[in-house]
């Protein structure tokens, strides 16, 4: 029996192409979901290549392991802020690429007792780990009007986030904020009709930032993946929204430069190579023809850069 799609993987072509420069290398794909970009990685990979995957959710990895049925391929349930405690358990000391392919796939979004989207009716939750026990749930019910105001305009970038903040505060006091569905329906009061499915995609989105510490996982990520990259090691990450696609395109710039320069002049004038080389100047996007094939592809960036020698 065929398995049912879980995830369709974005930017596939191009993410298997910045990333795998050699054939027998190890890799990382650190946000495994479904699968997809992992199989087009063993698939390119020779017999004495590795693949080592991880993700934050279970299903996930129950459901690639299924799939997936190759020798040198290994999924660990796991944060790619972790990477390196895993590799070392591995015994792996370093890597020829990692890919991060960042946010919620299709199967979590879509599964409503998941608790992810406004769209579907389900308890609050938006755990990516159904083992952590900080959930939407616990937010929405319990902090302050501030924090949540403050979730709302950092993760979410919304501009309502006071009267979104106040409005929750004010229905709580009646009762608790059960599901998905009540969440929406608390807040649309306060939006104006035009804008009310923009602003429910912001809300939901910075919840499941905060719930998942999505940003402060990525910044780890990327410190510590770039430290395991053999000299000509890759990193890809595609990102789904301006606030990740900053924090890769900073973390990218700012390492492609180690400025020599004493620090009292104006300008760089040292030349100095960086640790990293940019191989993507501008973000890619998908093609046309893949956001009409997939629209959930429509917001996707990826950037790579490359380990230069140390
Ligand atoms: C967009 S999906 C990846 C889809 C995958 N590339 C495919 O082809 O099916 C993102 C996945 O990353 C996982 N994830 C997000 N943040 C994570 C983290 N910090 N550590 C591990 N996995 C994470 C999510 O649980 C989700 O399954």
């Amino acid at each position: 029996m065929a398995l049912p799609m879980f995830h369709e993987p974005v930017l596939k072509e191009e993410a298997l192409r910045f990333l795998v420069t050699e054939k027998k290398g190890i890799y990382l794909d650190g946000t495994l979901g479904g699968g997809g970009h992992s199989e087009a990685i063993l698939k390119t990979l020779s017999k004495s290549g590795r693949l080592v995957a991880l993700d934050l959710d279970k299903d996930a990895i129950e459901f690639s392991q299924k799939r997936l049925k190759f020798k040198n391929f290994i999924a660990e349930q796991a944060n790619f802020k972790n990477l390196g405690e895993v590799l070392k358990k591995l015994k792996i000391a370093g890597l020829h690429g990692i890919l991060l392919d960042l946010g919620v796939s299709s199967y979590q979004i879509d599964t409503a007792e998941k608790g992810f989207s406004y769209r579907t009716s389900g308890k609050l939750d938006m755990r990516m780990n159904s083992k952590q026990e900080l959930t939407a749930h616990e937010i929405v019910n319990t902090f302050s009007g501030e924090e949540l105001g403050e979730i709302f305009k950092k993760y979410g970038e919304e501009r309502r986030y006071r009267a979104i903040a106040r409005v929750i505060v004010k229905e709580r006091e009646k009762h608790l904020i059960e599901t998905t569905t009540d969440l929406k329906e608390i807040i649309s009061v306060v939006l104006p009709y035009r804008n009310r499915v923009k602003s429910l995609s912001r809300i939901f989105q910075a919840l499941r930032i905060a719930v998942n510490e999505e940003l402060e996982n990525l910044k780890s990520a990327l410190e510590i993946g770039s430290n395991y990259l053999t000299t000509g090691g890759r990193m890809v990450v595609i990102s789904y929204h301006s606030l990740e696609d900053r924090i890769v395109k900073t973390f990218f710039k700012h390492n492609s430069r180690r400025c020599v320069c004493p620090p009292d002049l104006p300008i760089c004038v040292c030349g100095e190579p960086g640790l990293l080389k940019l191989l993507t100047k501008r973000s890619v996007q998908p093609l046309e023809e893949e956001i009409q094939r997939n629209p959930r592809s429509r917001s996707a960036r990826l950037r790579a850069a490359e380990v230069l020698e140390r």
